[in-house]
């Protein structure tokens, strides 16, 4: 028997047992267990074969449970929440003493969402704890945006993915911190940062090139194929220069027409950056079964999500 299943109560009772389970969102799937349940976080870390310097993000059922879990709520943090919860916009705040040191790994901070995926939230409403969940990726690995992504990692390891379809956002959620009050964005995600400073106003990013990153989201190579991936502005002559070789391509979208290449896979033929980011971690999951000697992605335009995909495309390219 497969564990793709849509059975919520399945999902509580497993869950109520300290046990795992990978739970969609807007964003990716994330694998969730009960935050105060040591057990369960130990077992998300040894799961994903995750560090435990990096600390993970808690899912909360509605906008009022935000206070149960952090003590200081800048304005900026609350202008967030009224304009973009539920949604794809992690806060990190000053965390209260119940959240355990291994959920935050012993910052005084705790990164915090409310997921706008119905199931997930009926589930969170059935649960009466708030639920730890990384992408349901071994670490440094592509996240899943399909409950077939988790069960292909982790079929032998977990006893449930909860199948809400694929996620419409496609990349994760955009991390914001505040340092003196001031908003920092830790990892640029799925909520542009135009849309953002439209609400709060300018917005500094803390996105890259920190010797030791806020974020590990941040850590240089991450989000990764198996294979060989190189980003480039200059599709035709990336091509060129790897002739010969088994090309796999990730454009953008198909203006080229490009021939002799052994599997192709467009992000948008509408040139649609928010239908890209829904598509791009499906395409480099399905490039990096190819068996392809090299995968050639092009950079998309810098600007909106163009800039969180490029970003994710930098990182799995290092
Ligand atoms: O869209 C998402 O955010 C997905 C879905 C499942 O919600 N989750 C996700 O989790 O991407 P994960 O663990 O793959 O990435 C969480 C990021 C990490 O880079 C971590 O370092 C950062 O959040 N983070 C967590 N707590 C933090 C804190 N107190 N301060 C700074 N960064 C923090
Ligand atoms: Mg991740």
């Amino acid at each position: 028997m497969g564990i793709i299943s849509k059975n919520i109560s399945r999902a509580v009772t497993l869950l109520n047992n300290e046990e795992l389970v990978a739970i969609p969102t807007e964003t990716v799937y994330g694998l969730a267990g009960n935050i105060y349940s040591e057990k369960a976080i130990k077992l998300i870390f040894e799961t994903k074969e995750r560090p435990f310097f990096n600390p993970l993000i808690v899912h909360i059922p509605s906008v009022d449970y935000l206070e149960n879990i952090v003590d200081e709520i800048p304005e900026k943090a609350k202008l967030l929440v009224e304009s973009f919860w539920p949604g794809p916009i992690t806060l990190v705040l000053k965390k209260k003493d119940i959240i355990p040191d291994l959920i935050t790994a012993g910052k005084d901070t705790v990164a915090v969402r409310m997921p706008n995926h119905s199931m997930t939230l009926e589930l969170l409403r059935q649960l009466d704890f708030p639920l730890a969940a990384p992408s349901a990726n071994p670490f440094n690995r592509i996240s899943p945006t399909k409950p077939e992504h988790v069960e292909q990692y982790f079929k032998n390891k977990i006893k449930m993915v909860l199948d809400g379809g694929p996620c419409v956002s496609g990349i994760e959620s955009t991390i914001i911190g505040f340092e003196d009050d001031q908003p920092i964005i830790y990892r640029l995600g799925s909520t542009p940062i135009e849309v953002i400073e439209n609400v709060i106003g300018k917005i500094k990013v803390k996105n890259k090139k920190d010797i030791s990153p806020k974020a590990p989201g941040m850590l240089a190579r991450h989000y990764a194929p198996k294979t060989k991936t190189i980003l480039t502005k200059y599709l035709l002559e990336s091509i060129k220069e790897h002739q010969g070789k088994r090309i796999g391509l990730l454009i953008f979208n198909d203006n080229f027409n490009i021939e002799n290449i052994d599997f192709k896979i467009v992000l948008s033929q509408e040139n649609n950056l928010q239908e890209a980011a829904s598509n791009l971690y499906d395409a480099l999951h399905q490039l990096d079964e190819q068996e392809l000697d090299i995968i050639i992605a092009e950079r998309l335009p810098d600007y909106g999500l163009g800039k969180s995909i490029n970003d994710r495309l930098e990182r799995a390219t290092k």
